[in-house]
């Protein structure tokens, strides 16, 4: 639970660093049709939320700045009984007052008068340029002879990159309910016979827990399905012998959590699973041990690069030697993606690995990120040998950046074959 007051320490810190005669402007999220009149459940904007708290749609944010001083307001959504009816109670005005310290709140109604009366030319206009919306889009024209745009959406993003306790705390519970379903997934599998219904049980546990959503679609893929990186349709067949290759993690009040498991289908690796998976498993957690305050991911990744490729070569998979194969990229064939990314109130949090001077930006206390090597081994590549191929592994957990080092938030997350294997056992 993150109290008001860190909302408004995060509005005030972002103030700080706007430019002295500005006005700043970000939308809440458009509701999505999903098809016809049927919609998907509304989620807040990351930032919008990141900002205030603020779980509704037709708001807006409005910072005015002038010198170092600064007026907050927020524009809602007014109660109306006979829409509130079909999809729910409002705030409104008054609601949101009690609850948000903002300067003034407003009816969104009123937003685009607001902005008349307000605009000053020779000021800096910052919004969110990836936003697109009616009400949006006809305030920027509004703007038209600004001197500056700026994009607020990559201030905001910056700030989220180190997560306060309160923030951690929440992905701490996100973790400790995507650890109940990846255990459940591994002791029910054996008795399991479709993709579908192992998704299903491990969606059962993420709701049972009050974690309203996934944090991204679920992974759920047998066989050689899982090397299709973004494999979702889960509608296969699973077949004895094979690995799944599972990544699912629920979001817990806003927060996410992002975890891959590859567990055998019927409770036991055989042996050509266990070679490939141990050296996937070693490789990450060599990567984590690097892990600490000053280092960059870029680094993390290049070593993921050598230390797979280097396993790669041992196991007869690539041929060659490693410097030769690393220069000509061949590893990437079998592992074609990044050791990871941020993560927070996305599951990729906004892609800011470089400050303003394009300069990697090291890592820092506070930040989380995932650590996800993976092998790829397709069964329609020629080059895999027989007994490797159709194989996908990919191990992933969530890791915090502390002042010595780093802690990995997943850590009671099982992924030692030993491990996998009694659990796959029990029942
Ligand atoms: N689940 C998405 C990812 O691992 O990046
Ligand atoms: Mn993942
Ligand atoms: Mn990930």
């Amino acid at each position: 639970m993150i109290e008001e007051k860190e909302y408004k320490a995060r509005r005030e810190k972002l103030i700080e660093k706007l430019d002295e005669h500005s006005i700043s402007i970000l939308f809440s999220a458009e509701p999505k049709s999903r098809s016809n009149d049927t919609e998907y459940p509304y989620r807040q904007n990351s930032n919008f939320y990141y900002l205030t708290g603020f779980k509704e749609d037709s708001a807006a944010i409005v910072i005015v700045k002038k010198k170092s001083k600064a007026k907050t307001y927020l524009f809602v959504a007014k109660k109306e009984p006979a829409l509130e009816l079909w999809t729910g109670k409002r705030l409104g005005v008054e609601g949101a007052k009690e609850i948000f310290s903002f300067d003034e709140v407003f009816e969104y109604e009123t937003l685009q008068t607001f902005f008349r009366e307000n605009i000053v030319e020779k000021q800096t206009l910052y919004y969110d340029f990836s936003h697109n919306c009616e009400a949006h889009n006809s305030i920027v024209s509004l703007c038209k002879n600004f001197y500056a745009y700026k994009n607020l959406a990559k201030k905001i993003a910056k700030a989220r990159l180190i997560k306060s306790s309160a923030e951690i705390a929440i992905i701490r519970k996100a973790l400790s309910i995507t650890q109940e379903a990846h255990h459940r997934a591994m002791s029910v599998v054996p008795k399991l016979q479709y993709e579908y219904e192992l998704q299903a049980e491990i969606e059962y546990i993420f709701k049972k827990n009050g974690a309203y959503s996934d944090a991204y679609t679920s992974i759920v893929a047998s066989g050689n399905a899982a090397n299709t990186l973004h494999y979702i349709s889960n509608d296969k067949a699973i077949k004895k012998g094979e690995l799944l290759l599972i990544d699912a993690g629920c979001e817990y009040d806003y927060y996410s959590s992002d975890i891959t498991r590859t567990i055998p289908a019927d409770g036991l690796f055989s042996q050509a699973q266990k070679e490939l998976y141990s050296l996937v498993l070693d490789v990450e957690k060599e990567i984590i041990s690097m892990i600490k305050p000053g280092v960059m991911r870029s680094a993390l990744h290049t070593k993921s690069e050598e230390l797979l490729c280097e396993g790669m070569v041992r196991l007869g998979i690539l041929k060659g030697k490693v410097k030769k194969l690393l220069k000509e990229k061949k590893h990437k064939a079998f592992y074609p993606h990044g050791i990871g990314h941020w993560m927070g109130l996305d599951v990729h949090d906004e892609a800011l690995y470089k400050n303003k001077k394009a300069k990697e930006i090291p890592l820092q206390e506070g930040m989380v990120l995932t650590i996800e090597p993976g092998i790829y081994l397709d069964e329609e590549n020629e080059t895999v040998p027989q007994k490797y191929k159709g194989i996908g592994i990919r191990i992933e957990d969530d890791i915090l950046v502390t002042s010595q080092g780093c802690e990995n938030l997943s850590k009671n997350i099982m992924k030692e074959i030993k491990d996998i294997e009694s659990l796959g056992k029990k029942k």
